[in-house]
Parts: C-alpha cells; structure tokens; sequence
C-alpha cells in the first residue's frame, strides 16, 4: 500500500468513534450530557461526542461541562504573559481586575445612563491632553476608542475633511488626496489609507533612517494634495521613536516655500504611554502638542496604558481641528450625546480601569512602570550582544550621544514633562541608573544573528530559534524589517511591566541554550515548521472544505485598487524599490502587531 500524502485526522477519529464506542441506552440513566453527570467530564462530550463546532446544538449542554471542555481547548493557546509578540498588556491587578468585573456590563454608548462612566472617561482625556502637552488656551477634545486603529482611523479621516474643505474653499478639486507615512508603519495606518480612499505615499526606510520614516523624503513626496503626516512614535518593528519634530520642520519649510501647510497626526500607539513618563523622553525634540503642526495624537490604553484589551485614545489639541462633520449628536434613550467614533457600542470597564491607573500609579508610578521595562530591555540586549551571535537593531540600550542619526540634537526638552528637573519630586535617586543616558525607544528588543555567527554557522536560521523557543513556551516572532530593508530578519521581544527580572534571566538562558543547541547540531531545519498545513477550510454551510494553507495563499488578499491609480503608491515616492509596490500591487499586509 502506498502512503498517503494527506490523513484528515477528524475523519480518523470519526470513523473509530463510529466502530468503537456503543451508544449507552437510555435505560443507563445517561440523558446524552444534559444531566445527570458527576463531574464535567462524566457526560457523552467526555469521549462519545465533540462539542459542536460549525452549527448550534438543538440542545444546550451543562454550563460546566462547557466551561470546562472550553477551558481546556483554551490551554492550547500561548500563556499570555510569555507572548513576547505583543505590545498589549497582559497583566492587570486585583483592582483592577475587580473594577473590570463590576464595570463589564456598561456600555460606553450610554452617555446618559452611566454619566460616572462618562465622566471618567473626559477626566482621562484631559489628562492625556496635558500629558501630550497641549497649550493654554487651546480646548483639546478626545474620546475613548477601541484600539489605536479606531483612534487613526477617526485622526486620518479629520485630516481629510479638513483638507477637504480647504480645498473647495480655494477651488480646487479633491480628487487625489494623499498621506505620507514609513514603510515600518502598522497596519492600521495603511487599512486607513485603503478604507478612506486616500493615496498611501509609503516611503522606504533604510538603516539611516532607523529603519524609520526618513525626514528627508517627506520633502520630496510632500505636495498639495498631502492631507497629512503620520508619525509614529515607536516603531512596531523596533521600538524607535520618528523624529516628529524634524518632520514638523520640513514641513515648515515646505510651507514657507509653497503655502501648502500639513499636518502631522502622531500614532503614539506604545510611545503615548512611555514618552511622557521616562527620564529619556523622546529623545530631546518635541513629539507632541507642543509643536503647533501636531494636530493630533492616539495611544492605545490596553498597551503601555496597562489596561486589559479594548482600549485607544485619540486626542485633538483643540476642537477646531475635529471637523464638525464627524460629529453626531446623538438622541438616544432619553438624552442627548455627541459622538466621534466609529463604533456606537464599546465597552465601557477599560475606561474605569484606565482612570484607575492613572490616579492609583500617578506619574510617578507610570515612571517606575517604564523605566523598569526600559532597565530590563536594556539588560537583555547588552546580554544578547555580550554572547557575540547577536546583533540588536533597536537602540535602547546604546548611550544617547553615541546614536544620533539626522541633525538630531537628542538631548533633554526643557519643556519635556519627562524630564528630570532639579526640583522634581517624582525624581529618582541619583544613584539609580535611568533611561535618561541612553537613546529613548520603546522597551522593545529588536535583534538578529550576527554577521560573524552567521559566517561561522550558516546552518542556523532565525526562525529555528523562535520556534525552539516556542517549545519553551516563549512567543517570540521573527519576521522581515519592512520594504527597503526587507532582506534582513528580526527576532523581537516586547518587554512589557509583567516582564519581571527573574522571568528575563530565564529568558536569556533559554536563548542561549536553544543557539547552542543549533550551534551543535547541524541536521535539523526546523523552519519547516512555518510552512506545515493549515487546518480545512470550513465552507458556511458547515461542511469541510480544503485548500487553505497551501504556500500560503490564504494569508494573501487581492489588491484593491483606487481609481484613477494602478499601484496605490504614489508616482512620486523616490527609492521606492519593487518592494514596496509590490506589495501595494498584490495587498499584502505582511502585519507586524
Ligand atoms: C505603532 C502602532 N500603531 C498602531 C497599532 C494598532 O494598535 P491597536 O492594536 O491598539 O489597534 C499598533 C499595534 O501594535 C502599533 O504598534
């Protein structure tokens, strides 16, 4: 008999159940797992029956007995607190945990119902507001979001409409707006660009750059139909911090040159939270509403705002940059609401928890919170670089006049709330080393094999090592820097307030141990791994599909293209190379989160 290239494990167990397993009789007292049972795993679901998947039941099934069995196919999943992956917090306190539970119910919809709930969440965005930096005088307006995409979305769509109008104003048509940001962007900035029809200009990033939106090509990709800037402040890819006030000065001297004024929309999705309260800032130059063309910022809360998932914020220095257009009044239930977002019901537990933290932490603890991520990152990279295999991309743990790139002064804004002042009372003890003598970022460790390990040891691959420490339970990914940079592949570890030093050493013994282990063993490729079959399509009438999973496929989407544009990229983006429009052409979101 020849083997077969695929089984389909589910018939296996089908068939097997079918010829193995006699039904009990309803004479046995067994009512088919509805009752009756001693413990949850005492009914049919324990080894006669799956729990449905593709259709709903006609009848339901003990509450604990589904508790459990979802309990257990839940354990499958990677420990939260060990997926290095991602930026979003995974760890909150009791509480908090308590504030959540209470709160779960409100729907932040309902202004007129839960008017505390909505009052905690004004009190936070003007908290955020004087965080960020906003001048007197101006009347910052905000709201809470889902996430930092929601945030960008309604930031994007603002500069838009307000591009929009000015132009009918003048005369001129509104056919081809357009935004600038970095080929590192997230992909909610790029989703805004496709949703809301404007033209993504997406410019390369170089090592130069810091693998980051390049000051210098916004000049030359900048021009009448630019609704605005994105600037992110810390990079998906390796935690750097875009330099928002170079931008805002070529911006400026594009204005003085053609009259055309753009502005900047900062995404502050991590840096939002870690940019204010560290001793490093942002590096010296200003990032936020302390620079005039910041018209407006978002961070998500459920990142460094140390809130559990479903969290954003988008603040507008002054209302006069929301366009009245976005905003609904609402009549609904009795009241009257305005409202700015793009969902109605959101839930509204985030918004006590986020309030909750900033009062409980205070800037001080906020402070304590960062820098210590900070410390940590900053040890794991030193202890990654002192093996000699690797090499770290991000920056923070480098001292800060040793990496200026640009005419980037990077020193200490006497204006930063950041900054340690002589008389500050949130100050640390002198002795303590801070952030404040290394180069600002994200606490995030962006890091590759070494030029000199990969000579000696070709064999070894990168993703290799992430899988093996997979096995480990650690989530670390290793994916491709972004276009213009993309032959180079990081490993990255976020290091997030539940990253505890006992956990980072274990961490860097474990890195240590997998390297070596593959330093030893040349046979084994286990890259193979990422190119293993995916699960059956399901179809929607329940039935089982195939095809999914091969080369990848499923993970590619077909281009939209705008009208009027066959790549989506502007014809204006210098050093550009096929890359970067390849990837336009074909949609891929190659999404780093
Ligand atoms: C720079 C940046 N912008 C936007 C986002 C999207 O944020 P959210 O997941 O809160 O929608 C992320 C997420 O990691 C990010 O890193």
């Amino acid at each position: 008999m020849s083997l077969a290239r695929h089984v389909d494990p589910e018939d296996i167990i089908h068939h097997l159940q079918a010829h193995h397993i006699t039904p009990k009789q309803p004479s046995s007292g067994n009512s088919g797992g509805q009752s009756a049972h001693l413990t949850p795993f005492s009914t049919p679901y324990a080894s006669q029956r799956e729990i449905p998947k593709y259709r709903i039941p006609q009848d339901g099934a003990p509450g604990d007995t589904v508790y459990e069995m979802l309990k257990d196919e839940l354990d499958l999943d990677g420990r939260p607190n060990l997926n290095l992956a991602s930026f979003v917090d995974t760890y909150l306190e009791e509480n908090a945990q308590k504030l959540m539970v209470e709160n779960m119910g409100k729907n932040l919809a309902d202004n007129d119902e839960y008017p505390a709930l909505v009052s905690l969440s004004n009190r936070c965005v003007s908290i955020l507001a004087h965080l960020w930096g906003v001048q007197k005088g101006e009347k910052a307006v905000g709201s809470p979001t889902v996430g930092s995409s929601e945030a960008i979305h309604l930031g994007g769509l603002a500069m838009k409409r307000r591009w929009q109008a000015r132009r009918r104003a003048e005369g001129k048509d509104t056919l081809r707006p357009n935004i600038i940001m970095g080929a590192n962007a997230q992909v909610a900035l790029e989703k805004f660009a496709r949703y809301f029809e404007v033209e993504a200009r997406i410019l390369p990033v170089s090592k130069e750059s810091n693998y980051c939106l390049d000051p210098r090509l916004v000049k030359e990709n900048v021009d009448e139909n630019t609704i605005g800037v994105f600037v992110i402040m810390g990079s998906t890819y390796t935690g750097h911090f875009e330099p928002v006030e170079e931008v805002s000065k070529v911006l400026d001297e594009v204005e003085k040159e053609t009259g055309v004024s753009v502005p900047i929309h900062v995404d502050a999705a991590s840096g939002g939270f870690v940019a204010p309260f560290t001793y490093a800032g942002a590096g010296g130059p200003k990032w936020n509403f302390e620079l005039p063309r910041v018209h407006s910022i978002n961070t998500s809360g459920h990142k460094y705002g140390l809130v559990a998932p479903g969290l954003g914020w988008i603040i507008w220095r002054d209302q006069s940059y929301l366009p009245k257009e976005l905003i609904f009044e609402l009549h609904y239930l009795g009241g009257t609401e305005e409202s700015y977002t793009l969902n109605f019901s959101r839930p509204g537990a985030q918004v006590v928890v986020q309030y909750y933290n900033l009062i409980h932490l205070g800037f001080a603890g906020y402070r304590e919170v960062m820098e210590n991520c900070l410390a940590n990152a900053r040890i794991l990279s030193k202890s990654l670089e002192a093996t000699g295999w690797y090499t770290c991309l991000s920056d923070i743990h480098r001292p800060r006049d040793n990496n200026i790139k640009f005419n980037n002064p990077r020193q200490p804004s006497s204006s930063s709330a950041a900054v340690p002042h002589e008389d500050d009372d949130n100050d640390y003890e002198a002795e303590t080393e801070t952030s404040a003598s290394y180069t600002p970022g994200l606490p995030v460790v962006a890091f590759r094999l070494s030029d000199e390990f990969q000579a000696q040891y070709p064999h070894v691959k990168q993703e290799t090592i992430s899988l093996l420490l997979r096995a480990r339970q650690w989530i670390i990914p290793n994916y491709a820097l972004p276009p213009g940079e993309a032959s180079t592949e990081i490993l990255r570890v976020v290091v997030r307030e539940s990253m505890s030093f006992d956990l980072l050493d274990r961490l860097v013994t474990d890195i240590v141990q997998v390297t070596e282990t593959l330093m030893e063993n040349e046979e084994q490729d286990l890259g193979i791994l990422t190119r293993q079959r995916k699960g059956p399509v399901v179809a929607t009438d329940g039935k089982k599909g195939r095809g999914e999973g091969k080369g990848g496929e499923a993970t590619k989407e077909k281009g939209e293209q705008r009208p009027g544009k066959a790549d989506g990229v502007g014809e204006k983006v210098k050093g550009l190379g096929k890359e970067a429009k390849k990837r336009m052409e074909d949609g891929i979101h190659r999404s780093v989160c």
